[in-house]
């Protein structure tokens, strides 16, 4: 095995076809990114008017969502306008993820789910979750089987980038090796490493 390449787990998803988007149908869509603190529901509608044909939530942890404090219900509201719009995810369980996936469904009823995995921003690496899991294609692949099962047959969806770091840049031939690209019904691939990574190493961001 080539040095720095991860190796495929093996996984144990269902044989049923994936949903496809159907906001895909036509064209390519123009996706409002989420943006942490930016990203609220004035703003989000705000974007629709001037053209944003699909919205994403910012992205909210899975601990957040079990406490369902005022902050957590502020991050998920949104107006049956705002449709097609996804709720973010983030972090590095796969059970609580599964868990917390199937309770933002419950509770909001969002179009999609879509997942974290580009995140470089501290807090949320140092538990693990965003980028970091790009450290460990195992568990990033564990928490999108889980949540992919968890909230069947609505549509998943990733944020992820070509890796933690130079030599994190594997990633993307590990993805072409591996099943993992089926267990999500789109992926949206960032053209740079992980930030907290590059900035560690003092390599260039992309
Ligand atoms: C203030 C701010 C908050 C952000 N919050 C999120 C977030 O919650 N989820 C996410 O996937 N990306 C988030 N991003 C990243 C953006 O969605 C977008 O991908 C990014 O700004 C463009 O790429 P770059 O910053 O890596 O060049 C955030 C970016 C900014 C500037």
């Amino acid at each position: 095995m080539k040095a720095g390449l991860p190796t495929t787990p093996t996984l144990h998803y269902s044989t049923t076809p994936r949903p496809s988007l159907p906001w895909f149908k036509d064209a390519f869509p123009l996706y409002l990114a989420p943006m942490a603190g930016v990203t609220d529901k004035v703003f989000r509608q705000t974007c629709k008017g001037y053209g944003a044909d699909v919205l994403v939530t910012e992205f909210v942890s899975a601990e957040g969502v079990f406490r369902r404090n005022e902050r957590t219900g502020e991050y998920l509201d949104f107006d049956p306008c705002e449709r097609p719009l996804g709720v973010q995810l983030f972090g590095a369980d796969a059970s609580h993820m599964a868990k917390a996936a199937k309770q933002v469904v419950d509770w909001v009823a969002p179009d999609f789910i879509d997942l974290n995995f580009g995140c470089p921003v501290n807090k949320v690496v140092a538990k693990n979750g965003g980028s970091a899991l790009l450290k460990d294609c195992p568990t990033l692949t564990s928490v999108a089987e889980a949540v992919v099962d968890a909230v069947a047959p609505l549509p998943v969806t990733a944020k992820i980038r070509i890796g933690w770091d130079a030599a994190g840049a594997s990633l993307a031939k590990w993805h072409r090796r591996s099943e993992y690209r089926l267990l999500a019904t789109a992926i949206c691939f960032h053209p740079a490493k992980s930030r907290a990574g590059a900035q560690k190493r003092k390599l260039p961001a992309s």
